[in-house]
């Protein structure tokens, strides 16, 4: 089942530490890895991309590189949370129409017109997983803190469109899984201002979170799709 893989937002701490574990599987023959930001990959397995999933033209782009390929595993490890402008809202008087469309434009409508070019490409004869990395705060069920209204509010709706996705696939491809998944609190550009209130053992490497990730997908089922499962196997509740 692990043969061509795509990665989308490679330049990022999570994206790329899963196109450098896909890059050390042995069944593993190409890996087509998309980033905003363009970054060189050592091993002749991955072949890099530009993308930006703000713009659909350039989704399409992308998709139309794989041409009559058939993927087996398609990962979009995009998102923000903060940027040079804006951090996640504290509070009610925080919220700025600009910023949380900004938000919602990069968490949920990429990944949803990601979904609308790349669903296409699954292989349909065996099994064939499609995972966006989607975040616990966005379970409604779960928040008992509140704050992080745009982001919360995006994951929240990844989620939905993740279970459409499934419903909606499962009819014309019933081999393919569609995953969110919750990769723990991991370094990166993304955690960076947060990280200070995260226990050490807590605060997960890139490196370690692909790497139990790798292994949710892998053992996924088509039970399991439309759901958001947690880098240990956890279900986490809508
Ligand atoms: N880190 C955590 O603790 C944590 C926890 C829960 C969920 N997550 C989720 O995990 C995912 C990956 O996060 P990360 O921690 O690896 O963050 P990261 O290092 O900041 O990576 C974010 C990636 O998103 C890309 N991106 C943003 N806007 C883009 C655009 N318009 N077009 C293409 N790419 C774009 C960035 O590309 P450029 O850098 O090239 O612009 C970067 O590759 C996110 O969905 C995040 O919400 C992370």
């Amino acid at each position: 089942m692990q043969k061509k893989i795509v990665i989308i937002g490679a330049s990022g701490a999570i994206g790329r530490a899963f196109v450098d574990l896909y890059s050390k599987i042995d069944t593993v023959e190409d890996i087509f890895s998309f980033s905003k930001t363009q970054i060189g990959f050592s091993s002749s397995k991955v072949k890099s991309f530009p993308i930006d999933i703000e713009d659909e033209v350039s989704i399409k782009s992308a998709a139309e590189v794989i041409g009559n390929q058939k993927i087996d595993i398609v990962i979009v490890a995009t998102g923000i949370l903060h940027n040079k402008d804006f951090g996640p809202e504290k509070s009610i008087k925080d919220l700025d129409s600009d910023n949380f469309l900004k938000v919602l434009k990069i968490n949920t409508v990429g990944p949803a017109i990601i979904g609308k070019y790349f669903l296409p490409l699954l292989t349909k004869d065996q099994k064939s997983v499609v995972a966006f990395l989607s975040a616990r705060v966005g379970s409604i069920s779960e928040n008992k803190l509140g704050g992080w209204y745009s982001y919360r509010a995006s994951k929240t709706a990844l989620n939905q469109v993740i279970k459409n996705f499934s419903i909606e696939v499962s009819r014309t491809n019933p081999n393919a899984v569609i995953l969110g998944l919750q990769p723990g609190t991991v370094e990166s550009n993304l955690s960076e201002p947060f990280k200070k209130n995260v226990a050490r053992e807590k605060l997960f490497t890139p490196e370690y979170s692909a790497e139990m990730l790798a292994k949710v997908i892998l053992d996924s089922t088509q039970g399991n799709s439309g759901d958001l499962l947690s880098w240990d196997g956890e279900t986490i509740n809508p």
